[in-house]
């Protein structure tokens, strides 16, 4: 299996063009299933969860074309299949994002049920409670969701949390749905404004993406598009440490500044420059920051993926800070590798306590999850001498090329295969 080696000490120079965003691909990939014409994605980002999501697509009959790099063609004319097997479900849980277009598509759909992961026991009930009040039928049969309607119909569906792919998949069963569907305390990330900017590019009536209520008023059928993915908020966020934790500047192109409005409030708190500039952020570190707390909520607030990469950062800032993490209960997996190269860490319950270290030293390592994976190589990217990364696949699964990106801005990284 692959291991990334990376040799500490160097400070990052240069430009980094940010890929499309993997949470905003996977739902549109999943919403080229609500029409049998042709769809066609651009700046689809080339990592693992994609060829996952095509490969997952291809066994249902559909037929994935990526001729131009970062482009797909996706035409699911011939879809035959309305099963989504526990073998996808468990390498990726976003496969759940099939469950309501297979539903709309064929009537009836089989979703293995995704069990825990590493970073929390993630159910699925709002999303099932949310098409029930739509009148599917649903039942659980030997791990699998089964769910059925004929043709679904609108209804008020109320969020107890906010969910990202739980409205993203009422938003595609309403689109096709009979009368209005009013999506409440409906997720706000700019993921959902992508994928309503594609269902609308398809002819669905949207209104209100981006505030707590969507709504939705149902139409009979859906025509082929072609549609951009947003750049990617939570690379870019990495980036930005990455240039912070290693007293560097990197000028970040091809994004949107406002999407990553938390987390660089939170630099600047620190004392890391943050320039915003039309679709480019500049970054300049100067090796010294300063303890800021963090508290990780639904968009607009401090974002859950890059909870691990800040914590990397305030490893070696002076004084304390205190992490909290409010989305999901077990996602501090990150704090024991990073103990073992000197930080130090103490947590209790959902708050990690981070006093600051004068250095941390490189050391090999395991990732758990992808972000945890992302905060581990950026630690190592800081601290003196050479750490080693296993279980890479998990950082593969969600950054296209990220050894190559640092490596090219000045980085001592490279892969072992
Ligand atoms: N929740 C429920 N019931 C549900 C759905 C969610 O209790 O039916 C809870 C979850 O357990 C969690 C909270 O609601 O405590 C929020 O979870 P959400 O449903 O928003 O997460 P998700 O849709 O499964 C997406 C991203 C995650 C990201 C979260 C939070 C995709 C494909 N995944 O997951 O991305 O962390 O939103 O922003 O969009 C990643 O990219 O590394 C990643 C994990």
């Amino acid at each position: 299996m692959d291991k990334i080696l990376v040799r500490g000490g160097n400070r990052l120079k240069g430009e980094i063009v940010i890929s499309g965003a993997k949470n905003a691909a996977l739902p549109a990939m999943a919403a080229s299933l609500l029409t049998s014409d042709k769809v066609t994605i651009s700046n689809v980002p080339q990592l693992g969860d994609v060829k996952t999501a095509s490969k997952l697509l291809g066994e249902i009959g559909v037929i994935v074309e990526n001729k131009k790099p970062n482009v797909l063609e996706i035409d699911s004319s011939d879809l035959n299949r309305n099963e989504v097997p526990y073998e996808l479900v468990k390498t990726m849980r976003a496969s759940c994002l099939l469950l309501a277009p297979l539903l709309v598509r064929c009537g009836e759909v089989r979703l293995s049920l995704p069990g825990g992961c590493a970073i929390g026991e993630r159910p699925i009930n709002l999303h099932i409670k949310g098409l029930e009040a739509m009148g599917a039928k649903i039942r659980l049969e030997h791990g699998y969701i089964i769910a059925s309607a004929n043709r679904l119909v609108g209804n008020r569906v109320y969020f107890d949390t906010s969910s990202v792919t739980g409205t993203e998949n009422i938003m595609m069963a309403a689109v096709l749905a009979e009368g209005e569907t009013a999506i409440e305390n409906a997720a706000k990330e700019p993921e959902i404004g992508c994928l309503a900017n594609m269902l609308r590019s398809m002819g669905a009536k949207i209104e209100g993406d981006g505030t707590d209520t969507i709504k939705i008023q149902g139409v009979s059928s859906l025509s082929g598009c072609r549609h951009t993915i947003i750049p990617d908020r939570i690379e870019t966020g990495t980036f930005m440490v990455a240039a912070a934790i290693t007293g560097g500047e990197l000028l970040l192109k091809d994004t949107v500044p406002q999407h990553s409005e938390a987390l660089i409030v939170k630099l600047r708190e620190l004392g890391v420059e943050v320039e915003e500039k039309g679709s480019s952020i500049l970054v300049r570190g100067n090796g010294e920051h300063r303890s800021v707390d963090i508290s990780t909520s639904p968009y607009p607030g401090f974002p859950t993926d890059m909870q691990a990469q800040f914590m990397a950062l305030l490893t070696t800032a002076q004084g304390s800070a205190v992490v909290t993490e409010n989305v999901f209960e077990n996602r501090f997996m990150h704090v024991a590798e990073m103990k073992r190269m000197g930080a130090d860490i103490k947590v209790k319950g959902k708050s990690a306590f981070v006093k600051g270290v004068k250095e941390l030293s490189g050391a090999p390592l395991m990732a758990t999850d992808l972000r945890a994976s992302a905060s581990l190589i950026l630690a190592a990217l800081a601290a003196n001498g050479e750490s080693t990364i296993s279980r890479v696949y998990h950082l593969d699964r969600g950054y296209e090329r990220i050894e190559e990106k640092l490596l090219r801005v000045g980085a001592n990284i490279e892969r072992l295969k």
